[in-house]
């Protein structure tokens, strides 16, 4: 099978795309010919050598992908060959076929294209299981998603403002600020030119930006406020003012979707597949792609998003989608 490799860790010119041993679908995997992948921030880092694959995990980037089921592993239950699908993956979605524990597959959604389909799973499961899980924001409340055109900030909106949150991204250009409220937020904050915190308090923050943002988000947490953590973008390190969080009784929590052993994924993909789906078959959550390259421009791709030049996410079409 085709997979992007990486020969060397460096910039986008240093993934490669070889000929490489099949993948085989262990116990309780089944095998996906792979029709779209889609590219997150974490393969950037994948990429430079800053984020190591989990133990066991394939070591071809892509955390997502869409295709058609060619192989069930031992076990497996409740799927078919032929099944059209998308999944969350621990990495191997830049490649012709991966390997996918059961329990992190989705149908792929009625309406929507095998393309399309790509852009889902990362986005839904981190959204879900941060914003709705972790935080578990209420209609009514205050959602501030930082980065709000990035491929999760548009699925936190969507899904957000569908459960009758009020939600305010930080955007970095008035372009990106349109398409922010296209999507559902009642206010784009201009991070360039204005100061997020004037905008709050809000209930729960979505922060991408990590240290950077750490004493600005506390200061803009409301009472009972929850501020996750699911980014770095502006370094790991910060300082936290705990007498601030304590007069709010307010949280702040960090966690990362791929670390999380696979039972844990597939509790998360479950939960997607309950309370998000319906609302992508019913129109209500669409998955905003910026666009479409094929596999042998992932170089492109990475460099799209490196310099933010893109709203939604970026897709990689790795082969044609089936006809049938
Ligand atoms: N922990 C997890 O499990 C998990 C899972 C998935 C993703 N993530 C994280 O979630 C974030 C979004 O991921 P993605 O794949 O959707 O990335 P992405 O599409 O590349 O988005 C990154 C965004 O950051 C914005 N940005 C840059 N500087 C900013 C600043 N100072 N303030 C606010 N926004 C700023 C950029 O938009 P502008 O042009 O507006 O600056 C861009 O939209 C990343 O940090 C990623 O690592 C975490």
């Amino acid at each position: 099978m085709r997979a992007v490799t990486l020969p060397s860790y460096g910039g986008p010119d240093a993934m490669v795309v070889a000929e490489v041993p099949d993948a085989v679908a262990g116990a309780g995997e089944v095998l996906v010919d792979v029709t779209a992948t889609a590219v997150n921030r974490a393969d950037l880092l994948q990429r430079q050598g800053f984020y190591e694959p989990p133990p066991g995990a394939s070591p071809y980037p892509g955390l997502e992908c869409s295709g058609v089921i060619s192989a069930l592993g031992e076990g497996v239950q409740g799927w078919s060959v032929g099944d059209r699908v998308c999944a969350l993956l621990a990495g191997g979605g830049y490649a012709e076929k991966v390997a996918v524990p059961a329990g992190q597959l989705l149908p792929s959604p009625a309406g929507l294209s095998l393309v399309e389909a790509a852009a889902l799973p990362e986005v839904t499961c981190t959204v879900w299981s941060n914003v709705f899980q972790l935080a578990a924001l209420q209609p009514g409340e205050r959602l501030l998603v930082h980065g709000g055109t990035s491929g999760i900030g548009t699925c936190a909106t969507q899904l957000a403002a569908r459960h009758g949150a009020v939600v305010t991204v930080t955007v970095g250009s008035a372009e990106k600020a349109a398409r922010a409220m296209e999507l559902g937020a009642s206010r784009a904050v201009l991070y360039k030119e204005e100061d997020f915190v004037e905008a709050g308090p809000f209930d729960v923050i979505l922060d991408n930006m990590g240290a950077k943002y750490l004493e600005r988000n506390v200061a803009s947490l409301a009472t009972n406020g929850r501020l996750v953590v699911i980014g770095m973008q502006g370094g790991v390190k910060g300082e936290l003012n705990l007498a601030s969080l304590m007069a709010k009784r307010a949280s702040v929590h960090a966690t990362s979707l791929r670390a999380r052993p696979t039972e844990e994924k597939a509790a998360i993909v479950g939960a997607v597949l309950a309370a998000v789906w319906p609302a992508v078959e019913a129109g209500e959550l669409r998955p905003v792609i910026d666009r479409v390259l094929p596999l042998d421009q992932v170089a492109e791709a990475h460099r799209v998003l490196e310099s933010s030049g893109h709203v939604g996410k970026v897709v990689l079409q790795v082969s044609d989608p089936p006809t049938a």
